[in-house]
Formats: C-alpha cells, sequence, structure tokens
C-alpha cells in the first residue's frame, strides 16, 4: 500500500499535493517524494521518512512553483525505504516521471531486458522497471505518452496504480489503474488524482473512480478521456458526488481503523500471495525460500519466536508445518526464549514473527538465536523494519499498514506467508505428492473470496455480540489448527472491549474450566467440518448440560452444532490447514463490535501500544 497524489491545474500544485500526502499518510509513511513541473523543468525531491520530513527537504531542495504535480507516500515492497527507492523515479531520460502504488511481478525479467538494451536502474524498485519500459515503448514505437502507458502495461503482471508525465508535454498527466485504487477529483479547468478522494475534498465534490484496467489522460482545459487499458476502448465516465467527510474517507467509509482493517483481509491476503502462489503452474515462488532451501531442508527443527498475535500465527504455523511438511517445530514467546537459556544450535532455523518488525523481545530473540549460529528468517509487515534488517533472510506480508491496535490483516496474512512456507518446504522434503500440494494451491487461492463471504455474516455477528456484550467472561474453545484461532480471539475481545476472556483447546476444558461453566458463560467454540469435528460436537454437549451459552463457529450448512448451539455463525468450507484464516474472522467482527457497543476506543485500546519497542 502507497499513497499517490496529483494536481493539474490553474493553481499552486505544491500545496495542494503536499496537503494530499499528509492525508494519504495512513496508506504508508517509509519515504516520500513529490515531483512539480516549474514551467521548464521537473524538479524532484524525495526522501525516506514521512511526509513532514520530505517538506523539510523540499524547503532546502527545490522552489515549489508550478501547476502540476505529482506526490507518493511508500510502503516500501520492492526495495527498503531509502532515498533512491523513494518515489517519484524518473526514466533514464529524465523526460518522464512516475509515482506508483502497487507491484508489478514479472519486474525482474522486463528489467534484464532493459538492461540488455542499455536502461541503467539506480533504485531497487519495480516502479522505476516500469517507467523505462513506457520510455523504452515511447520511443521504439513512436507513440505519445497515452499511448506508451497503454502498451507498457499491457506487458506487465501484477497491481498498480500510476500517474505519470512528460516534461516535453507539461499539460497532461496519464493515469491507469489495476488492483490500486485511484480517484480523480474534477473541478473547472482543473483534475486531481489521488489514492482516495480525501486530498481534494474542499476543492471538488464530483469525482470518478477508475475501474481496474482503465486508464485516463486528464489534461487542461479538457474533457477527461478514459479508456479500457486491453482492447483501448472508450469508457463513458461515470461520476460521483462525494459525501464523505474526511476522516471517514481515510477510514474507507468505515467507523473505525480496526473495522477497515478486518474487511480488507481479502485483497491483504490476496497481497501477500500475488506472485508468489502459481496455482496454475503448481509452484511457489519465494526469494527468501528459494535461496535457503538447503538451510530449511537440512534443520533439525524450526523454532518460531513472537510476541501477541504474531505469536497466535506462530502456533497455527506449527500445526501447518508439522502436519504438512513433517518438520519439528517450537513456538516460544520472544520474551520468554531471551531469558531462558535455549539450547539453539547451528541446525535450528529460528523464524520470527513480527507485524512491526520492531517489538524488542523479537528482536532480541533474533540476536540471541544469531549468537548461537542459528539461520534466522523474519515474517514482517513493515518493509525495512529493523527485525527485517537483522535476520539472515525473509518474506514480507504485505498487508499494508495496520492502524487498529488490535492486529487483525497482519495475522491473517502472516498465516498466509507460512502456509505458503509450509507448502515449499512439504514439496521440497517429499513429504507431500504432487496432486495434494497442487489441491492445497488451489485452496489457498480460492481463500480471499472465501474471506470475503464470512464477512458477509457482519449483520448476524453484530445481534450476537449484542446479546452478550454484557458477559463478565468468556471462554474461547478450539482444537488442532483452531486452538491457536481460540487464543487469538479471546485476546481479540480482552484487548479492546477489555473483557475476561480465555482461550482454551477444547477438550483440555474438562481439566479446570469446566468449573466455570454456569448459565452466565458464553462459550464460543471452533466447531468447522474439517478437523474433529465429532470430538468438538461432544465437547459441545458437555458445556451444553451444564448451562453454558453456546456460540458455535461452523461450516457452513452445519446440522449437528446447530441442533445443540444457542446461535452459530458460518464460514465457507476449506481445507483443514486453510480453516484459521477464516474462522478467525468472525471472531475479529464480534470483538469489534461488542467493543463498539461498550463505547471502548477501538482502534487506541488503553494501555496498549501498536509496536513495543520496550522489553
Ligand atoms: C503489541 C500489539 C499486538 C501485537 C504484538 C506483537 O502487543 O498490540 O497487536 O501482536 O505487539 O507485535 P509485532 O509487531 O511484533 O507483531
Amino acid at each position: 500500500m502507497c499513497g499517490i497524489v496529483g494536481y493539474i491545474g490553474h493553481r499552486e500544485a505544491y500545496p495542494i499535493v503536499m496537503e494530499g500526502l499528509k492525508r494519504l499518510e495512513y496508506r504508508g509513511y517509509d519515504s516520500a517524494g513529490i515531483a512539480l513541473y516549474d514551467g521548464s523543468d521537473i524538479k524532484l525531491s524525495k526522501t525516506k521518512g514521512k511526509v513532514a520530513d520530505l517538506e523539510e527537504r523540499v524547503k532546502e531542495e527545490i522552489t515549489t512553483e508550478g501547476t502540476i504535480g505529482i506526490g507518493h507516500t511508500r510502503w516500501a515492497t520492492h526495495g527498503v525505504p531509502n532515498d533512491v527507492n523513494s518515489h517519484p523515479h524518473y526514466s533514464n531520460s529524465g523526460d518522464l516521471v512516475i509515482i506508483h502504488n502497487g507491484i508489478i511481478e514479472n519486474y525482474d525479467s522486463i528489467k534484464t531486458e532493459l538492461i540488455k538494451r542499455g536502461y541503467v536502474f539506480k533504485s531497487d524498485t519495480d516502479t522505476e522497471v516500469l517507467i523505462n519500459l513506457i520510455e523504452e515503448v515511447k520511443k521504439k514505437q513512436n507513440v505519445k505518452l497515452g499511448k506508451a502507458v497503454q502498451l507498457a502495461l499491457n506487458e506487465v503482471v501484477g497491481a498498480y496504480a500510476i500517474a505519470v508525465f512528460d516534461k516535453n508535454k507539461p499539460n497532461e498527466i496519464v493515469v491507469a489503474k489495476l488492483g490500486s485504487p485511484l480517484a480523480i477529483g474534477i473541478g473547472d479547468d482543473e483534475f486531481f488524482i489521488a489514492s482516495d478522494a480525501s486530498p481534494f475534498i474542499e476543492f471538488t465534490k464530483n469525482a470518478i473512480y477508475l475501474e481496474d484496467e482503465e486508464m485516463a489522460i486528464v489534461r487542461r482545459d479538457k474533457k477527461i478521456k478514459i479508456r479500457k487499458i486491453k482492447d483501448d476502448s472508450e469508457v463513458n465516465p461515470s461520476m460521483q458526488e462525494l459525501k464523505f467527510n474526511l476522516e471517514q474517507i481515510e477510514k474507507g467509509g468505515y467507523e473505525h481503523f480496526m473495522l477497515k482493517e478486518i474487511h480488507e483481509q481479502p485483497n491483504a491476503i490476496r497481497d501477500t500471495y500475488r506472485g508468489r502462489l502459481l496455482a496454475k503452474e503448481g509452484i511457489i515462488r519465494m526469494a527468501g525460500i528459494d535461496d535457503n532451501i538447503e538451510k530449511f531442508l537440512n534443520a533439525n527443527r524450526i523454532i518460531i519466536v513472537a510476541c501477541g498475535t504474531s505469536w497466535h500465527a506462530g502456533l497455527v504455523a506449527e500445526y501447518i508445518f508439522e502436519d504438512l511438511a513433517r518438520i519439528p517445530v517450537e513456538v516460544e514467546y520472544a520474551s520468554e526464549f531471551r531469558y531462558r537459556n535455549p539450547v539453539i544450535t547451528e541446525k535450528d532455523v529460528v523464524i520470527a514473527i513480527s507485524q512491526s518488525g520492531e517489538t524488542a523481545d523479537t528482536l532480541a530473540a533474533i540476536k540471541l538465536a544469531k549468537s548461537k549460529g542459528a539461520f534466522v528468517f523474519g515474517v514482517c509487515n513493515v518493509v525495512g523494519s529493523t527485525i527485517a534488517r537483522e535476520t539472515n533472510a525473509g518474506a514480507y506480508t504485505h498487508a499494508g499498514p495496520e492502524i487498529g491496535v488490535a492486529s487483525t490483516k497482519a495475522f491473517t496474512t502472516q498465516i498466509t506467508v507460512l502456509t505458503l512456507i509450509a507448502l515449499k518446504l512439504a514439496k521440497a522434503n517429499g513429504s507431500m505428492s504432487n496432486s495434494v500440494f497442487h489441491h492445497h494451491l488451489q485452496e489457498l487461492e480460492l481463500i480471499p473470496e472465501k474471506v470475503k463471504e464470512a464477512l458477509k455474516a457482519d449483520e448476524h455477528i453484530k445481534k450476537v455480540a449484542e446479546i452478550y456484550k454484557d458477559a463478565k467472561n468468556c471462554l474461547y474453545l478450539g482444537r488442532g489448527y483452531n486452538f491457536p484461532v481460540a487464543l487469538e480471539g479471546a485476546l481479540k475481545l480482552k484487548e479492546i472491549s477489555y473483557i475476561h476472556a480465555e482461550g482454551y483447546p477444547a477438550a483440555e476444558m474438562k481439566h479446570g474450566p469446566i468449573a466455570l461453566i454456569d448459565e452466565q458463560m458464553p462459550v464460543f467454540v471452533i466447531a468447522t467440518k474439517k478437523g474433529h469435528y465429532e470430538k468438538v460436537v461432544s465437547n459441545i454437549q458437555e458445556i451444553k448440560s451444564r448451562s453454558g451459552k453456546i456460540i458455535g463457529i461452523v461450516t457452513t450448512g452445519d446440522v449437528d452444532v446447530k441442533n445443540v448451539a444457542d446461535h452459530v455463525i458460518e464460514v465457507p468450507e476449506t481445507i483443514e490447514s486453510l480453516t484459521p484464516l477464516l474462522t478467525t474472522i468472525p471472531l475479529q467482527l464480534l470483538s469489534y463490535h461488542i467493543a463498539v457497543m461498550l463505547e471502548k476506543n477501538v482502534d487506541q485500546p488503553r494501555n496498549l501500544a501498536k509496536s513495543v519497542t520496550v522489553e
């Protein structure tokens, strides 16, 4: 995720673009940049850091006149956050300049081709490859910028929202979209371009939201032209009247960031496997694993270290790695691991999971493991974070910035990455047959749509939340792959509604928690068809006979649990190892709605922090 913004018209572009970047900072904030056309040349300034750092840099570096400009606030995907990798990017000639939100998956092969033709690259980004591809097409085919953008985009695979302009034709900006959002604000002889409407809400209430595979050329004093990228057919612009206020737009119309992030999960999961999971070809491509496969295959065991929700993702991974790849796994709280004098050898692989990449205990655990000679692999969301840099290799989740303190999309994208790794290893060490491997890839590819389906239960979940919002204690039960989901469900409720909740393996209930059960106690039981279903149904009977209230998270069409439970919430069917990606969704929504009903501060719960950089 990144934020893009642009302006062309009769006003000074700089204040509009700069203010717009500040409003889009929630989309990414590891570096920022701006390019303006001052009437004779492009003035470009960019820096690692936040938009405020850019503002300072601009003061030192460039003049800010000009009525055409583009800006970018970055959430790094390719290339660490630094000045060079920041956007905008020039083409080799210096004539073209681009900002980009998205990922060009086949940038590597295009880059190789362009290098052969003499192109030179300063950054590690996929975006610099794209702008040079546009330049190459423009020169070779002798076409205008719009056409060159269109032809180039037909060669790329991936996702993008881009804005490009040419210093030799500074009366137009070319924009295009696939997968990433792009809104165009329509003023009087002026156009605003942005990832959402927040940068231009005070200037115009008229906007066009480009659809996927559409591009537009916006020119001063001219009507906007929209075309399909693939077949060049013209599209009739459909203008929308903006009725949102600024805050609503930043939250995408959702009341809280947490709710927005819960709903972002289908895309976040897809973004995380994009370019890695090639289901049709039966391939998983992950450079961090490919380059170090021997380390994993020769490891005595994998040790996973993490904290909080990331630790729960680690627990899910334990089930996945042992079940699918037959590799022994231990999961440790980073804070315990670092102080308990653990036995670590050079034959161990340590996987550190961290959304922020800054958690102090996880970082200390990594340093300890490295000092003992273990190979350390990171699974982080924030590109270029300390943990991402400290580890020997890694794989990023591509969840985009997570603002809500209670982690949601980070969890499901961590499980996605860990599943990809486990499948890759299972295939490589021969624990999984080809056909089972293919089946898993196909099922994983279907997960975003199934998450969407699970999200549709929102209204029903709200009604369940209303019934149980005043509970003082709650129990969460699950078995196998869904035991960690029970822990995560309980953690979500504790974190944001301050209701005491405990997660337990369903069968373990009879060794203690069963004593707590009475008619006041809601028990959330994950009882999907795959995975010890009959056993969990027996556990449910045990709760029922002690008058506990049962809320079952079940597979669509379930009958047995429905017959006994007070309420059920359905999730689509999938293979057992992938069920956590679906069963987590209703538990997130339940916690969210209960917290809202109790009027708690959902996005910033008391006493907690998004990134815990102290031990
Ligand atoms: C804090 C956050 C949690 C998070 C945990 C680990 O407690 O509130 O949401 O799971 O830290 O953070 P990390 O960034 O390492 O995943």
